[in-house]
């Protein structure tokens, strides 16, 4: 995994609890590299995994929001990072739609190395839009969250579910329902 989803969940750990805290959890998982992560390197995705599982002991969270929590916080900082992604889309429906087949695109030509999802989207009624998430590593909670954090980024009224379709070990799968709200 990318270097820049470890450095900034350890920013978000520090402004939000304090660099006490972020030395505790580095501390706890026991890293190789003692959480020296630079954003264009490439480290194992267990790490993260091994840092959110430290968090939630430290804290009494359970992992799965603070995950989710991370990705809500995630969208926000791409949106200053990447500001050339947010130009073209007007709402959440066309941005979503754009993962696939632009933004994780434009992600692998920066970072060949890059492990990414793989999204399905489909339109089943005009305010609706359906999500189904695969992956190897297992991140749906942090889908679920960039999800949370795009919908509040268009300041939208959209409702949110998910239904947890498989988790096997070799590939989770997970179908998010987005339906816009009567305002
Ligand atoms: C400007 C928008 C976005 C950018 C720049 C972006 C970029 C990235 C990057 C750099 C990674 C790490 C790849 C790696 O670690 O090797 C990643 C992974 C991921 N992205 Fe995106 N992403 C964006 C939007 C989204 C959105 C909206 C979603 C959710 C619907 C999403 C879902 C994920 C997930 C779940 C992963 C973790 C890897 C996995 O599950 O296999 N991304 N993305």
């Amino acid at each position: 995994m990318k270097g820049i989803v470890f450095t900034e969940f350890l920013e978000m750990v520090e402004s939000q609890l304090g660099m006490e805290m972020a030395d505790r959890i580095i501390t706890a998982a026991a890293l190789p590299n003692d959480g020296a992560y630079t954003a264009v390197g490439t480290y194992d995705h267990a790490e993260l995994v091994r840092l959110v599982v430290a968090l939630s002991e430290a804290t009494g969270t359970p992992a799965a929001s603070l995950v989710r929590g991370f990705g809500v916080y995630l969208f926000q900082r791409f949106s200053q990072i990447y500001p050339g992604f947010f130009t073209s889309a007007s709402g959440s429906f066309e941005f979503l739609g754009h993962i696939e087949n632009h933004i994780h695109v434009e992600v692998r030509k920066l970072y060949p190395e890059a492990e990414l999802p793989t999204f399905f989207c489909e339109r089943p009624a005009p305010d609706q839009l359906s999500l189904l998430y695969s992956s190897p590593r297992g991140f749906a909670d942090l889908a679920e969250g960039l999800i949370q954090g795009c919908i509040a980024h268009f300041s939208e009224s959209i409702a949110l579910s998910r239904v947890d379709l498989a988790d096997d070990g070799a590939e989770q799968r997970v179908q998010f329902h987005l339906v816009q709200q009567p305002r």
